[in-house]
């Protein structure tokens, strides 16, 4: 397998072979020479296609093996059932990256013929990107070997895309908007090269400062994840991912031979790893332009400068949203704008410079607001009225853009009818960020500083884990001895001693004497609960007892149960029962992990318990994460006011559920043969007074499963 450090013969190819190149030119083969010749490509090119000839002032050898060069680099743009011969003469070659350029593979499910292509090449230390794709294109080689439009504007957002029409149409736009690429990458099925791979070059790449992903589909979800974490730390990382809805979802899986995660658990782990989730290309685009033109804000105090109120109050709104946080030391804001604004305006965050406020106004504004230190960023907001000239909106702001660009972020957005739009369209084209929705204004800041906070995120160093490995294989291995996939509840209660997790005092009694002298050891009241492999839904058997005040409340409980539970499956074997402390009351939270198809090992919380299920007031984690991810995760959901105690009630305690979480995150990922662990509920006490798993659910895999 070739090293990852060389992944930059991809990007910065010295030599490329395009194999299929024809002298057609309605043909892809022939556009691809055309785009790579007319990229100034500074290295060699060797057009492939066994009728030889010349193309484009370069020669035509008839196979790849002809060639004396060393190939970087190979475009392959024959048809479906020659390529992986194709990819055999490659091999033979020693070529180090392929392009496979060719559709037919996986995404029409002709699976086999993608894995024998990848199987070959990593024997022969050749890497794939692709098949089904439209190329590359990196600005450093230069090299534009996609057949895609031509003259591609050079700038410094990279661009990786899982479709290809839409990666080519993101071309033609990201020129019609004036955002320049430093590489633009299409990665359709990902036989061999993912987005992770291509990360680790583009996170070091001088030229891009920013960089957009179009997902549909994860594959190696652990490594992407480890990646994103890094990268997100040097430079921002905007995605969008379809396939949120179920439909969209199936359309994605069919497009690309993979299947889309659940949309939830995406938008989660995105976030812990400092990800700029976008809902739209547009979106996409927009806060890419930005991100890659502006400044670093100094600090966290914007102001926002209007004509009108109502629009500044929905700024108000959208910063709330957007996590923008409005300059509010009103005599700073007084002694610093009370000579731009009228008498009857306001000098308060909004600055109302009022209806009256002519472009020379805003001017006056905002040059005080850009020489004042304690103002970082700034919002610039305008209704259209009869004193707004639309020839000096155009000229003054692109001036003033152009002077504060080096200076302090800044963002416009101007409402109104057709001299307004025309003067949007004309200063977004000369690369001001300008909207006519104010929301979309400030969701730029938004991400801006969002990407600002990450670069400062401490990366606190994962702690080593207090649990007893060994006594946790035994339990599983028992478990397994007897067939099962799932522990019982005493097995899943000793398996949470074994992790260090509290949880109530319980003793396994197999018969009543048993009973009697556990409920004694553990002090009343206690619960008492069937055992037994056969009764999954011991509640529905009538095989559950609660708040049992003594000797004789647990005598008839214990034969009810038994009977219950004879009469609900007379061929259940019943090992006992399960004598527990009754736990005092608190709040009660879920805490799950499993592993997920896409992300591997994954963690959930939540808030409500049994109701979990209608609130459905979760958050979700990638594991491994440290305490101040699970600390985040935890203030995530609309509940977490609960937590911090109201209406007289105390603050939880919140370091035991980050335990928790990270001790359930950590069994699950160092044991695979457990699938699932959820305890629910995990009740919660005030601070410094822990937390009990009162109920807990641990399923293994079947060994079948594994050995597949
Ligand atoms: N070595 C070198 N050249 C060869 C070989 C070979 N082993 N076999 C064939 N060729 C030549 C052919 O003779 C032909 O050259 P010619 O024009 O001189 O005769 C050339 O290679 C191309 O072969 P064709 O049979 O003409 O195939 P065509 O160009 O029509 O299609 C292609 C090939 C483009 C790879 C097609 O099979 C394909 O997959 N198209 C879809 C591409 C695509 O959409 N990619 C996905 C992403 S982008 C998006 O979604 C928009």
């Amino acid at each position: 397998m070739r090293k990852n450090s060389e992944i930059k013969y991809l990007f910065e190819p010295k030599s490329i072979a395009v194999i299929g190149a024809s002298q057609n030119p309605e043909k892809i083969g022939y556009k691809i020479v055309q785009n790579i010749v007319s990229s100034q490509f500074r290295g060699n090119i060797y057009p492939i296609n066994p009728k030889g000839g010349e193309l484009l002032g370069n020669k035509i050898y008839s196979s790849i093996l002809d060639v004396e060069d060393n190939i970087d680099l190979a475009c392959i743009a024959v048809p479906a059932k020659y390529t992986f011969d194709v990819v055999k003469e490659c091999g033979k070659k020693g070529v180090k990256y392929l392009a496979i350029i060719t559709s037919g593979f996986s995404e029409v499910g002709n699976l086999e013929e993608e894995k024998k292509m990848v199987s070959y090449a990593k024997k022969n230390g050749m890497r794939i990107l692709g098949p089904n794709i439209f190329g590359i294109y990196s600005s450093i080689a230069p090299v534009n070997a996609t057949f895609g439009p031509g003259n591609i504007k050079r700038g410094n957002v990279a661009i990786i895309t899982q479709s290809g029409a839409l990666g080519i149409a993101m071309i033609g736009k990201t020129k019609f908007e004036n955002i320049g690429l430093s590489a633009i990458v299409s990665v359709g099925n990902k036989s061999d090269l993912e987005e992770a791979e291509l990360l680790e070059y583009l996170i070091d790449d001088k030229n891009t400062k920013v960089i957009l992903m179009y997902i549909e589909g994860i594959k190696k979800g652990e490594k992407l994840v480890s990646i994103l974490k890094q990268a997100t730390k040097k430079k921002p990382i905007v995605v969008i991912k379809s396939g949120r809805s179920k439909r969209g979802a199936q359309a994605a899986a069919s497009h690309t031979g993979s299947l889309a995660g659940a949309d939830e658990i995406f938008s989660d782990i995105m976030k812990q790893c400092g990800v700029l989730r976008a809902e739209s290309i547009e979106e996409a685009l927009n806060w890419s332009k930005f991100l890659s033109n502006t400044p670093k804000p100094m600090g966290e105090n914007a102001v926002i400068i209007t004509n009108g109120g109502g629009i500044g109050v929905m700024a108000a709104d959208a910063s709330e949203k957007y996590g923008v946080n409005l300059y509010d030391d009103f005599e700073v804001l007084k002694n610093t704008f009370k000579d731009a604004v009228p008498d009857f305006g306001s000098t308060k965050n909004p600055v109302d410079l009022t209806g009256q406020a002519k472009i020379s106004d805003y001017e006056i504004a905002i040059n005080t607001a850009l020489k004042n230190k304690e103002i970082h960023s700034i919002i610039c907001l305008g209704c259209e009225t009869a004193v707004i000239n639309s020839e000096s909106l155009k000229s003054t702001i692109k001036s003033i853009y152009k002077r504060s660009r080096s200076e302090k972020p800044i963002v416009f957005s101007f409402f109104g009818g057709q001299e307004i739009e025309d003067s949007i369209n004309f200063l977004r084209r000369k690369g001001v960020p300008i909207f006519s929705d104010v929301y979309e204004a400030i969701s730029c800041l938004g991400v801006l500083y969002i990407s600002k906070r990450r670069l400062k995120d401490k990366v606190e160093q994962l702690k080593s884990i207090n649990i007893d490995f060994k006594k946790i294989n035994q339990i599983i291995k028992d478990v397994q001895k007897d067939n099962r996939t799932f522990l019982l509840s005493h097995e899943a209660q000793n398996l949470m001693q074994a992790a260090n997790i509290q949880n109530p005092k319980s003793i396994l009694a197999r018969n009543l004497d048993e009973a009697t002298k556990a409920a004694e050891e553990i002090g009343y009241p206690v619960v008492m609960k069937i055992v037994s492999k056969d009764i999954i839904h011991k509640s529905d058997a009538g095989g559950v007892a609660l708040n049992l005040a003594d000797k004789k409340e647990l005598i008839d409980a214990y034969q009810a149960i038994i009977y219950n539970c004879k009469k609900y499956k007379p061929e259940a074997h019943i090992v006992g029962v399960e004598v527990s402390e009754m736990v005092k009351k608190g709040t009660e939270i879920i805490i799950g992990s499993r592993r997920d198809h896409t992300f591997g090992p994954i963690v959930m919380f939540g808030l409500g318990g049994i109701y979990v299920e209608i609130m459905k007031d979760v958050s979700f984690r990638a594991y491994p994460l440290n305490s101040h991810e699970a600390r985040i995760m935890i203030k995530e959901i609309k509940s977490y006011p609960l937590l911090l105690g109201v209406r007289g009630e105390k603050k939880k305690d919140i370091n035991s559920i980050v335990d928790t979480i990270l001790k359930v995150g950590a069994v699950l990922y160092n044991f695979p043969d457990i699938t699932d662990i959820e305890i629910n509920p995990l009740v919660v006490y005030k601070e410094r007074h822990g937390a009990k798993a009162v109920d807990v659910r641990i399923l293994l895999y079947n060994k079948g499963d594994l050995d597949e």
